[in-house]
């Protein structure tokens, strides 16, 4: 593969025609002839500038001659741009070589600061062009190999090598692709060099993944070492996979395990997966909708064993016995919120066996000192006694990965070590044999990108550029002054006027001497002084109409119909609230793309105050929606908010999220009666009480609000009875839910269900009855009909305007099953009752131990979980 990385030549007398000119153009062609690119510059120019874009330069050549010097002052003109210019490279680039050509000048004339970042100093017309020329490739070359990481370079050497392959993939490097007009297109969209470099795990010579072996051993070794980690695992599906690696690595069925409730469903996944009975840590929340941190207090062991002892799964258990398996926590929310991880881990050192940071959205954290101990593993930094500690990262969020690019970073403990053997085995249960290895490259590539000093600059980049919009935007308010209005970005009240400023401007503080505390802005209460920042990389930016004590203002702007505004002008927006939206300032950022954002902004803001027309400002959404088609941008605006208000939605939702949630049987039990086709489709009014199957996830803001086994209470139905309503009233606008599934019935009404645990009787009563009976059964049913007619069946699983179904498909839906029968609130209440001395099998030996919560004697019975149960032998 010939790269391009031309020589920077940078002369005024490049194109000359003196002596100088003459002398440096034989040079440059010396250098061509040779096969390397050569860029010549005349003027020193904005030498800053031009130095911070050469990342492609594979070196440099710096004149210095027809410049003025006083010998030895080190402050001529001239020395001070080179200096500027040889720090700006260095700032990023520790080895490019530079070299200085001068025909009389020697290093007499520079001073050492700037002699020794040097790797020569040329005098044209003491050699040949030629050996000069040989001399500059050679290093150039050199520094050109060097910055290939280990897995790449090998890669690289074998995608060069030109062997004709008989192992998989059957494309054959790309070949199978041009057999076919089609494939032709796939093969000049992608390239010749994405085919070729797509192999399979024949190839030795790029060592094996699932060994962690031979190149890609020793590359996981250098990101172990970048990232300030003992052991790293480079994970090909995302950190969704990290996460459940991490797990089945540490956790066993019938474990405690202490988990925040605002985590991303993989670790929910896990839970199932690994049969743990979880307990929560409850985060803070604002009424903006903003998930905060969980309070300091969440951490102490004593907080935990109360709600291990206030856990109805866990009941009987000695909660002070209890050692929590691991714990997990979203180490930067989806707001940005970090926490001091040096405090967690002296608060749970010892007693968690296992402290697992999910750092999806914060491996860019380890390379600034900005963050200080607000991430899990930094450089210098003393490992727990006990405690091992994970970090799993999404390489592909905020750095230069392809997507599922992601690693779990180990630190081993003082005391514990990780073993990596068997560590591999919960490696192996989620890894594909067949792993792509233009991922695996790219976690090479990304960690080899951030070694300091590219790193810590490439980082100082995103910070810079998200304060500059910060202030960009506070400067845009101010000029609009204090009688119109204008977005507000989620931050502490005073940002510095220049540069980064300090990292303690974004930590949360709860008194600090002549300032307000964090919480006038931040929302979330009374917090421990400094365990939480915000990153100021993650921008939450809030639309105007509810204010951070959840009251409504007259008028608003609902944040969904401005990201559909941006998104139609091109702006895509990370993730929507219902007053806010977020962005991220990835060391992808460009002046351009943040710029951009405030300038739709400022259009947006111009056509709602003239009431454009829908039909022009969102054209394709009014033909979704043609009851919008004749109103105005801000009429849509008033609309929405008003029933928003109407409903007191922000009150809702943060009442919902921090309402009490009880778990009436272990989450793996309650999801295994998806297997064994014991659940039944409950409409949503009658919800109240039942114990669901799966996960259910509103979004926004799309974090899990229920968790197999869990009840629905009456807020959540509350909410879900709002969410319908409004789906009505605000088509387009609708909350999507995961979790419920949607259905027509005969009459057309769209009905919504969640999957619930059947009741016992039910399932009894079907359980005698043979086929034609159980037929009728709702989750029979269901199956039935969507076999019988799979395509016409009005099964979705969104709440999304569902597809009007032929009556007769829809007479077989659940929807006239007797599925939709009143629920009895009895269900949870004797699970919750049941005695769970065997659950807690981290506590004896037996870890087979059924977790069931079995039916409270004289109670109704219920459907019996695990695997020995009369339900589970019989069906
Ligand atoms: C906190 C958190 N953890 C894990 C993940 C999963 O990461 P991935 O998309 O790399 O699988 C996400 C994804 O958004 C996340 O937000």
């Amino acid at each position: 593969m010939k790269f391009r990385f031309p020589i920077i030549i940078i002369d005024e007398d490049y194109r000359s025609e003196n002596t100088s000119g003459l002398g440096i153009r034989a040079l440059a062609q010396a250098i061509e002839t040779e096969g390397f690119e050569v860029l010549g510059v005349t003027s020193y120019g904005d030498l800053t500038q031009f130095a911070q874009q050469q990342s492609r330069a594979s070196a440099f050549i710096l004149s210095i001659d027809d410049e003025e010097f006083t010998l030895g002052s080190g402050l001529d003109p001239i020395v001070l741009s080179l200096r500027k210019f040889i720090e700006e490279v260095r700032r990023k680039n520790a080895d490019v070589p530079i070299y200085v050509h001068g025909e009389t000048k020697t290093s007499r004339h520079l001073p050492n600061d700037i002699l020794r970042e040097l790797h020569g100093f040329i005098h044209m017309f003491e050699d040949t062009p030629e050996f000069v020329a040989k001399h500059i490739i050679r290093e150039a070359k050199n520094y050109l190999e060097g910055v290939q990481p280990p897995f790449f370079k090998a890669l690289l050497d074998y995608a060069e090598d030109g062997s004709y392959s008989w192992h998989c993939p059957g494309h054959s490097g790309g070949v199978a692709f041009l057999k076919s007009p089609v494939g032709q297109m796939y093969h000049q969209f992608y390239g010749e060099n994405m085919l070729r470099a797509d192999v399979c795990n024949a190839v030795e010579e790029l060592g094996q993944l699932l060994d962690h072996n031979g190149a890609i051993g020793e590359s996981e070794r250098n990101a172990a070492r970048i990232f300030n980690a003992d052991h790293c695992f480079f994970v090909t599906n995302g950190t969704s996979t990290s996460n459940k690696i991490v797990w089945h690595h540490t956790v066993a069925s019938g474990d405690v395990v202490v988990v925040d409730r605002n985590c991303h469903k993989s670790v929910l996944h896990a839970i199932i997966m690994t049969g743990a009975i979880p307990v929560f840590l409850k985060p803070t929340r604002n009424h903006f909708g903003i998930i905060g941190p969980i309070p300091q207090s969440e951490f102490q062991p004593e907080t935990i064993q109360a709600k291990i002892a206030a856990n109805p799964l866990l009941q009987g258990v000695d909660a002070k016995s209890v050692k929590p398996r691991v714990l997990t926590l979203t180490q930067s929310t989806y707001d940005g919120v970090l926490y001091n991880t040096e405090t967690i881990k002296s608060m749970v050192d010892g007693y968690v066996e296992n402290l697992h940071f999910d750092e999806a959205w914060l491996p860019h954290a380890a390379f600034h000192p900005f963050y200080g101990s607000y991430h899990a593993m930094g450089k210098k930094r003393a490992r727990p006694k006990h405690s091992v500690v994970y970090a799993t990262q999404s390489i592909h969020k905020l750095l230069a990965g392809i997507s599922q690019a992601s690693h779990v970073l180990v630190q081993d403990s003082q005391t514990q070590k990780l073993d990596r053997h068997l560590f591999n085995e919960a490696y192996l249960m989620h890894t594909s044999t067949s792993p792509q290895y233009s991922i695996i490259a790219s976690c090479d590539v990304a960690a080899a990108m951030m070694e300091p000093p590219a790193g810590t600059a490439l980082v100082e980049e995103s910070l810079a550029e998200a304060l500059d919009f910060r202030r960009a935007m506070r400067k845009v308010e101010d000029e609009f002054g204090k009688d119109d209005w204008w977005f507000t970005v989620w931050g502490p009240d005073d940002i510095i006027e220049e540069g980064l400023g300090f990292a303690e401007d974004w930590i949360f503080r709860a008194k600090a001497k002549g300032k307000k505390p964090s919480s006038k802005w931040h929302g979330f209460g009374d917090l421990a002084d400094g365990f939480n920042m915000l990153d100021p990389i993650k921008s939450t930016i809030v639309t105007p109409g509810l204010n951070l004590n959840g009251a409504f203002d007259k008028t608003g702007i609902p944040a969904s119909i401005v990201t559909k505004y941006l998104s139609a002008h091109g702006v895509v927006v990370e993730k929507t609230g219902l007053y806010s939206f977020f962005i991220m300032f990835t060391i992808g950022i460009t002046k351009g793309r943040w710029n951009t954002m405030l300038t739709a902004l400022q259009q947006f803001k111009d056509d709602y105050e003239k009431n454009q027309p829908m039909y022009r400002i969102l054209p394709e959404f009014c033909q979704q929606h043609r009851q919008y088609e004749r109103m105005g941008l801000r009429d849509l605006c008033q609309h929405v908010h008003q029933m928003y208000a109407k409903y007191d939605i922000a009150r809702l939702t943060t009442e919902m999220y921090l309402s009490d949630l009880t778990p009436s049987m272990k989450p793996s039990d309650a999801y295994a009666h998806i297997a064994k086709r014991q659940t039944e489709r409950v409409e949503i009014d009658r919800l109240e009480g039942r114990t669901t199957v799966g996960l259910v996830t509103p979004y926004p803001p799309g974090i899990p609000l229920l968790i197999p086994g869990e009840v629905f209470n009456k807020k959540i139905v509350d909410y879900l009875l709002f969410a319908r309503d409004f789906a009505k009233v605000c088509p387009g606008f609708e909350t999507d839910i995961h979790g419920l599934v949607e259905e027509e019935d005969e009459a057309g009404v769209v009905r919504y269900y969640a999957d619930c645990v059947a009741e016992a009787p039910k399932v009894a009563a079907a359980r005698k009855t043979p086929v034609k009976a159980a037929a009728k059964t709702p989750a029979k049913a269901a199956v039935k009909a969507a076999a019988k007619a799979p395509a016409k069946a009005a099964v979705k699983t969104a709440a999304k305007p569902a597809a009007k179904a032929p009556a007769k498909a829809a007479a077989k839906t659940p929807a006239k099953a007797p599925a939709a029968k009143p629920a009895t609130k009895a269900t949870a209440k004797p699970a919750a009752k049941a005695p769970a001395k065997a659950q807690a099998a981290n506590l004896s030996e037996d870890r087979t131990a059924p977790a069931a919560a079995t039916p409270g004697k004289g109670k109704k019975k219920l459907v019996q979980v695990g695997s020995d149960g009369p339900f589970g032998r019989t069906l």
